[in-house]
């Protein structure tokens, strides 16, 4: 059996910086036609010059493969409108991090007082701009994504103007309150699509299964494969891929990420057949999002068929993918 897709887009991924860009970001950019790309590097990306540098280090790091890197700025509430303005030609999105909740977000937002936020949330409104949100509290780290559904319904009514994307949903929560405000949008992962918290935390510790938001319970994954296998209209694939080095992964203190981007097709694509669900795979991995963009990705066709693929231990003996040396139901055969 084989499937064609057409510009696969990946609209949450983390490409890093220096040694791990050159190692991550061809293995995006192969199979990938565009992808959002985070801006938490250290320091965070939050000027205009940063953008556009961090923009030519991709095209730098992606090996001559057809691949259009979205950038993202890191939310600031002290973002004036004219900057806002002279930046959007080159963002298609701004991240907000609510501070310290993962990886490089200590610069984030602390407390959330519409009247800090309001400024700028309402010239993102203005101009267009969506905004793309890290949803979790400080709470317990199994409550952290529902207690936060409360500021996503605030944001939501108060810019009914304004694109909301609940980025990485992990819960059944997330799921209902897309449909209660026109203007809610999530990406889901690869992985929590896949994994409950059992998998991480229920026998030996796997280090690399383990992420932020966490992986929840089975009913949660089942409210997001109940999304994602019919391609709910408002949600997106968003692999959020976030590799990190595996001694940085195999040790105490394990830093926060699953790195997917290689694997990321191949394993939808075994997903979305157990299912009987092969033919909106399509809307899931591109069409959504292009909709709830308003983007035109650069053309590229991924044929995949139904043959068991290797996964590699490792890459570059620097950082392990999902499913590392397990065998896939799925392969690609061809990009073009
Ligand atoms: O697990 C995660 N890793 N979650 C995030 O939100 C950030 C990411 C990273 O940058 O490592
Ligand atoms: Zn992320």
């Amino acid at each position: 059996m084989v499937i064609s897709l057409d510009s696969p887009l990946d609209m949450h991924l983390h490409l890093r910086d220096g040694d791990m860009l050159d190692i991550v970001a061809p293995l995006s950019a192969e199979t990938f036609a565009a992808g959002l790309i985070m801006p938490n590097l250290v320091p965070p990306v939050t000027t205009k010059e940063a953008v556009c540098a961090y923009r030519e280090r991709i095209l730098e790091a992606q090996a001559g493969h057809r691949f259009l890197p979205y950038m993202t700025l890191f939310f600031k509430s002290d973002y004036s409108p004219e900057f806002l303005e002279s930046v959007r030609e080159e963002i298609l999105a701004i991240k907000l991090y609510p501070a310290g909740i993962t990886t490089n977000s200590e610069g984030g937002v602390s407390g959330f007082d519409l009247g800090e936020l309001s400024p700028v949330l309402g010239a993102m409104s203005d101009l267009g701009i969506p905004l793309c949100v890290h949803g979790e509290t400080g709470g317990f780290v199994m409550d952290r994504e529902a207690e936060f559904i409360p500021v996503y319904e605030m944001l939501a009514q108060n810019f009914p103007d304004l694109t909301i994307v609940m980025e990485h949903i992990t819960t059944k929560d997330a799921v209902e309150a897309l449909d209660r405000y026109e203007n809610l949008y999530a990406t889901i992962t690869l992985h929590h699509l896949y994994i409950t918290l059992d998998d991480v935390a229920g026998g030996l510790l796997q280090p690399h299964l383990f992420c932020k938001p966490i992986a929840k319970r089975p009913e949660d994954r089942t409210a997001l494969l109940n999304a994602a296998l019919k391609a709910h209209p408002k949600v997106m694939f968003g692999s959020d891929s976030a590799p990190h080095p595996r001694d940085k992964k195999e040790a105490p203190g394990c830093a926060a990420g699953v790195f997917t981007a290689p694997i990321a097709l191949q394993a939808l694509a075994q997903l979305f057949d157990r299912h009987d669900a092969l033919d909106n795979l399509q809307a899931f991995v591109s069409g959504n999002a292009q909709r709830i963009y308003g983007i035109v990705p650069p053309v590229k066709e991924v044929v995949l068929e139904k043959t068991p693929w290797l996964v590699p231990d490792i890459y570059e003996g620097t950082v392990v993918p999902m499913f590392a040396g397990q065998s896939l139901e799925w392969r690609i055969v061809s990009v073009g």
